[in-house]
């Protein structure tokens, strides 16, 4: 491996802020940028000074890289995460991983044919509170946890007329279309992953500027039963007229419980029954932060909090180029990757059929598709 490891973006937009991390990263430098829309690609190739610039992703990947990070829509990630697997580039995808389970088989079995590294961007894994919370929760402080509540409430309806992908993808299909943000850090501090998905939703409140209503409820509860037996609850909207609340979590354990703030003038809060003669009494999580968050966190290179998302977008990519140096497993690979974003493929097909609780596959153990996926007929099956 040379010194410095060679950067190609696909997807300028959602781009820049991968383009901005791996730049105050010395192991890295971007040298292409892709972009099948010229002014963009030409005004953030020019912002970064990135010399290569393709509007062909094929040409890009073939190109002399060692990454490639996939920053377009979300019905390319897995195609483009797979093309560039087999041109023995490592990847970083954006979230979520696919768009539906055959592209999950696909690519799992690409990244298992591979010997480059795979992870999925899941950012909100990194922000500073959920790092503690993680923290504290593999520590045993919340003992056995088995509830947890996500929330992502992101009002979307113009930003939906200029990213169309979003009115297609996210609001022109029913079901919790958008889930990693809030299901991945959950799952990621409980250790756990979905086994079953029953999905419902509020109804149709909204219509877009052409007076169509939007094929996604405005408010979607994704119910999943885990495989250990605990229960997570994520809601989803991203119609509902209101102010944002993009990261709301919940954590239920036996001798502890978190609470995040819903907005306005509220704090982190919560209750370790270590850490307290009150049951009844709240604590800031900052309470917390001296003595369990990482060294990194407490003093963040100052390149950390401008690259966006809270810090998130610079630690992941920092993770995702350690694992490439090291030769580990990265931090999201893709059977965790999938663990966030299948739930909400399955969630689409229990809404559908008036909420029925419906088996989640974990790829690990599908080698044949559709063959090896549980109760087949019933995930695949029409409604
Ligand atoms: N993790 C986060 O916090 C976060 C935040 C924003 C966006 N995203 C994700 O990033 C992705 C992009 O979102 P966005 O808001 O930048 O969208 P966008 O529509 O603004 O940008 C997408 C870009 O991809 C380009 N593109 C489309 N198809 C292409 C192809 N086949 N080859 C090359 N370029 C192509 C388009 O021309 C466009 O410039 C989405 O998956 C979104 O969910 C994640």
């Amino acid at each position: 491996m040379s010194s410095e490891l060679k950067v190609g973006i696909v997807g300028a937009p959602r781009g820049s802020a991968f383009a901005r991390s791996f730049q105050v990263i010395s192991e890295t430098r971007v040298t292409a940028l892709c972009d099948i829309n010229e002014d963009v690609l030409g005004r953030i190739a020019d912002q970064y000074g990135i010399e290569e610039r393709y509007t062909d992703y094929e040409k890009m990947v073939q190109g002399d890289l060692d990454i490639v990070a996939v920053t377009t829509p979300m019905p390319f990630h897995a195609p483009q995460a797979i093309m560039a697997l087999e041109e023995g580039k490592h990847v970083i995808s954006e979230v979520p991983a696919a768009t539906d389970l055959e592209q999950c088989y696909r690519l799992a079995e690409a990244v298992r044919a591979s010997d480059r590294k795979y992870m999925m961007a899941e950012n909100y894994l990194y922000t500073k509170p959920n790092v503690l919370i993680r923290e504290l929760a593999h520590q045993g402080l919340f003992g056995e946890v088995y509830f947890g509540e996500g929330e992502y409430i992101h009002e979307l309806k113009e930003l939906n007329e200029r990213t169309p992908w979003r009115r297609k993808w996210q609001t022109g299909v029913n079901g919790c279309t958008y889930p990693t943000h809030s299901l991945g850090p959950l799952l990621q501090w409980m250790k756990d992953r979905v086994a079953t998905v029953a999905c419902f939703g509020s109804g149709h409140h909204y219509q877009d500027p052409r007076g169509d209503i939007y094929e996604n409820e405005d408010t979607t509860f994704m119910i999943c039963k885990l495989e250990r037996g605990g229960l997570v609850n994520i809601r989803l909207d991203m119609l509902s007229d209101r102010p944002h609340n993009l990261s709301y979590y919940s954590l239920q354990g036996t001798k502890g419980c978190y609470e995040a703030p819903r907005g306005f003038g509220d704090g982190p809060k919560i209750w370790l029954a270590d850490y307290s003669d009150n049951p009844n009494q709240w604590r800031s999580l900052w309470d917390f932060e001296e003595e369990f968050m990482p060294e990194i966190w407490k003093n963040p290179p100052e390149e950390a909090l401008r690259a966006g998302h809270g810090g998130g977008d610079y630690f992941e990519i920092r993770e995702f180029v350690d694992a490439i140096i090291h030769d580990t497993k990265p931090p999201v690979d893709v059977f965790k990757a999938l663990d966030m974003t299948v739930p909400g493929l399955i969630s689409e097909m229990s809404i559908n059929r008036g909420g029925v609780p419906l088996p989640v596959p974990d790829f690990r153990n599908i080698r044949r598709f559709p063959e090896d996926l549980p109760g087949g007929d019933r995930i695949l099956g029409q409604p």
